[in-house]
């Protein structure tokens, strides 16, 4: 199965962008399913459809699905919910308030995570769309299994032991049973889930993530950080999409001033994400609803193309720990003239610039106190050397 993930700010054009691809893989002849993981669902607007919690047949090959984080979590963590109840309100939290705090931030990613799983296993499937929440969640959702890993140890080698000790004395005393052994294991089979998917989503054989933007500096900045911290995490980002450009056909002087905008929008984009290949959508006459609009997207975007060929194979600039507690931030620049390099910083921004070319990266929270070492380049790369502050 390939996975096709979308993200991007609120109102880029995620949701209609994933509808688009999935609706060209499944005109391909593929067994075809889109999940919107945004709690602010507009899928349904997009293929002009209701949609719900279960796939729904849209068109031959096309299913799609609005998942529904608390209806997957009481659907497949059933056990765990119950639980993790039982340990709140043990605590004096009022059972309607327990079962309101046991979804944890990052548990609603967690329940995305489970439909992936399922639809790998089950193999139905050719084509998996994934219209991602914004930003923020979507990389609480690809960071989930480690962070939320560790958090879980903790939380449990406690109640562990401490139902060990205190089942004997606690019970007459308990309106809840103490965890059991079958909550625990629905608890590691599930951490083995999310690290399953965790891998399966940074597999570049399997997955692509894919940018959307607009032509607007806000939008391209903040999708930057996203840029950066995808590659942080190994996830195979390999292509930016461009959604609502000003087509030539509009001629009314009105617009002049917003077409320069967008055109030069469109240079910072080439700054933000230089080897990524970028696909662009024009703004459309009107919004887009229903499966025509979505298939002249699909036009736009792959032309004769498939969506799932793997769009980019080089390597995107990585960030890699070294011996001495310091970083090494290397950026392909294949095509830069060594002799003209400039470089400047600020705290969590770095720009390249060579010859005409430039080049702008957002730079992670643990690089910002570090100073610059040295700048090498070494085969077709920029190696930066992050250091310590001495
Ligand atoms: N290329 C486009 N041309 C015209 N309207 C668009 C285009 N792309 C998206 N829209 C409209 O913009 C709004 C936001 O799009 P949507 O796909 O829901 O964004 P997101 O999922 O990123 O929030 C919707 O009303 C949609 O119909
Ligand atoms: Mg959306």
């Amino acid at each position: 199965m390939r996975i096709i993930v979308h993200t991007g700010k609120g109102g880029v054009g995620k949701t209609s962008v994933s509808a688009a691809t999935a609706l060209r893989c499944s005109e391909l002849g593929l067994k075809t399913i889109v999940i919107s993981t945004d709690t602010a669902h507009s899928l349904g607007d997009s293929l002009d459809r209701e949609i719900g919690p279960e796939p729904v047949v849209i068109s031959p090959n096309l299913w799609a699905q609005e998942v529904d984080a608390r209806y997957s979590m009481d659907k497949y963590w059933g056990v765990f919910q119950k639980y993790m109840v039982a340990l709140f309100s043990r605590r004096g939290v009022e059972d309607i308030v327990a079962e309101e705090v046991t979804v944890l931030p990052g548990f609603e990613e967690g329940a995305h995570l489970l439909w992936i799983d399922k639809y790998q296993r089950e193999g139905f499937f050719d084509v998996l769309v994934v219209d991602a929440a914004p930003t923020a969640e979507t990389l609480r959702l690809l960071s989930f299994p480690d962070v939320t890993r560790w958090w879980f140890e903790r939380l449990l080698t406690f109640s562990k032991g401490a139902a060990r000790v205190l089942r004997p004395l606690a019970r007459p005393l308990l309106r809840t049973e103490l965890p059991n052994r079958e909550a625990f294991e629905t608890v590691e089979v599930l951490f083995d889930t999310f690290e399953k998917v965790g891998k399966l989503l940074g597999d570049p054989a399997t997955s692509s993530m894919r940018l959307v933007v607009n032509p607007e500096k806000m939008v391209i900045k903040e999708t930057q950080r996203t840029y950066t911290y995808l590659n942080l995490y190994g996830f195979p980002v390999d292509a930016v999409i461009c959604n609502k450009i000003l087509p030539d056909e509009v001629t009314d002087p009105y617009f002049d001033q917003w077409k320069d905008l967008q055109r030069a929008n469109i240079t910072l984009i080439g700054e933000a994400f230089g080897e990524l290949p970028l696909l662009k959508v024009p703004m459309m006459a009107r919004d887009v609803n229903g499966l025509e609009s979505l298939r002249r997207i699909g036009d736009a975007l792959y032309g004769d193309k498939s969506p799932i060929s793997s769009m980019f194979h080089g390597t995107t600039h990585q960030i890699i720990p070294d011996a001495e507690g310091g970083y090494v931030l290397r950026v392909p620049l294949p095509f830069a003239n060594r002799e003209d390099l400039d470089l400047y910083r600020s705290a969590d921004e770095i720009t390249l610039r060579v010859g005409p070319y430039r080049r702008n990266i957002v730079l992670p929270h643990a690089l910002w106190k570090l100073e610059i070492g040295t700048a090498r380049f070494e085969g077709a790369s920029l190696n930066i050397q992050f250091v310590p502050k001495r």
